[in-house]
């Protein structure tokens, strides 16, 4: 598929670097409309670029736009792309607004494009084995999951150094002005859809605990930097996420179900350990002695969340990049342009996006919206293919191949 980038900073190299992993995914070239940008990426990548997103759009072939802008552009990229009758891969969120991100979703199926959004890390190896160890029942039913993405106090860092490998700069004050929540929450919420089915309620709770982000925004410039949400599945599961820029960095998840519990380390890496503990979250050795020694190191040390039986699943080769983000960031529009060839619906398509993107929004600004919140958007759950991939899986061919789309749905509307 012929594909063409818009928005050339820090996330773009991201994908550049796992392009490769993709060669179904021809690039024909990127804008920016910061010439800055479109300079520094054209000759760091040695990628064509234009000088307007007319001229990108009017490029021979062109299928797809990735549209990695900043999230106040997203909508306006968005449409101006579905309108030249390209496909779209947005980064998170689809828009700013429900009702944009609800306009793009009527655009893209009243011509018939296919529409998707960032995050795809519910296509990683560690999601799609997560996904399966509790599709086959290895802590029971599932009765609710406890999901942490808190990024530690990374104002007080170094980021001004931050670079991609092009030299892009990490866009501290749009990250603050949009807020961890939105830029984070939907790494877990699309996880937690693909496998429980869509939320039908929501509390949520969010604040500013910091004003100063050492950046000269005011605080009327800052986004809330903490959520904390309270999420009913369809299946029935209840999960709680919280998404903070104050509390020390953990990116980790806790499956809990009736027999026991899946703990997975690291959101942002794809080849996350997982572990196995019982319901009292303790390893089980074999030799009981051993749990009991481990129980009583764990008194000690804070290490209680990490000790269980590794979960053993495949890695994957995708190269990823060699930073905190150890994903396979081009495995989505991948994903989207496999569905395109095949003319079929995309899986985790516009309906998902959308619904993603409402509930980032209500908890980035709970304060705005009366509790509990039933979303207005929703998808068809299990997706359409999770049958087919639960069959091959019962039939034993259900492998974990870089780059195939696994169904990690299915077999939920039983839990
Ligand atoms: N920074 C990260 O680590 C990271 C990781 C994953 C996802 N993301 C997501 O990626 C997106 C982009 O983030 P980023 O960190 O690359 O930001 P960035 O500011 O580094 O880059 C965005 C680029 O888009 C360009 N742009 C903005 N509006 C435009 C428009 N209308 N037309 C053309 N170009 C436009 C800007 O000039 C800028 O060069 C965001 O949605 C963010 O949530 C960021």
């Amino acid at each position: 598929m012929k594909i063409g980038i818009v928005g050339c900073g820090f996330v773009a190299d991201y994908y550049m670097l796992t392009l490769a992993n993709h060669p179904a995914l021809e690039l024909v070239g990127a804008y920016d409309r910061d010439p800055a940008a479109r300079e520094r990426f054209g000759r760091f990548f040695g990628v064509p670029m234009f000088d307007s997103l007319e001229a990108l759009l009017a490029a021979p072939g062109l299928e797809c736009v990735l549209n990695l802008t900043n999230p106040s552009s997203h909508y306006a990229v968005s449409r101006t792309a579905l309108l030249s009758g390209c496909h779209v891969y947005s980064e998170k969120p689809l828009a700013m607004r429900v009702e944009d991100a609800e306009d793009l979703v009527r655009l893209a199926k009243e011509r018939d494009l296919l529409l998707a959004a960032a995050p795809c890390s519910y296509l990683g190896e560690a999601a799609q084995a997560l996904g399966r160890a509790i599709e086959a029942g290895r802590v029971g039913k599932v009765r609710l999951v406890y999901a942490e993405m808190e990024d530690g106090m990374v104002f007080r860092e170094n980021h001004r150094d931050w670079k991609a490998p092009s030299g892009a700069p990490w866009p501290a004050r749009d990250e603050f002005a949009v807020g961890a929540t939105l830029e984070h929450a939907g790494y877990y919420l699309s996880w937690l859809c693909a496998f429980f089915g869509p939320v039908t309620e929501m509390t949520a709770f969010a604040a500013r605990c910091f004003d100063d982000k050492g950046t000269g925004q005011a605080p009327g410039e800052l986004a809330n930097d903490l959520s904390v949400s309270c999420l009913r599945f369809a299946s029935g599961v209840v999960a709680r996420l919280s998404c903070g820029l104050a509390a020390p960095k953990d990116r980790s998840l806790h499956v809990i179900g009736t027999d026991g519990i899946l703990s997975l380390s690291e959101a942002w890496d794809y080849a996350s350990p997982i572990y196995e503990r019982d319901v009292m979250g303790h390893w089980q050795s074999r030799p009981k002695i051993l749990g009991k020694i481990v129980r009583r190191v764990e008194r000690g040390l804070p290490l209680r969340h990490w000790f269980g039986r590794r979960l053993t699943y495949e890695r994957g080769e995708a190269k990823v990049p060699g930073t905190s983000s150890r994903m396979d960031f081009a495995r989505g529009p991948a994903a989207l342009a496999r569905a395109a060839a095949a003319g079929e619906p995309l899986d985790f398509g516009a309906d998902f996006a959308l619904h993603i993107t409402e509930l980032a929004l209500v908890a980035q600004n709970a304060e705005t919206y009366q509790m509990p919140y039933r979303p207005r958007s929703s998808f068809a759950w299990p997706a359409a293919s999770a049958s087919a991939g639960a069959q091959a899986l019962q039939d034993g061919k259900g492998g974990d191949r870089v780059g195939e789309r696994h169904d990690v749905a299915a077999g939920q509307a039983a839990v």
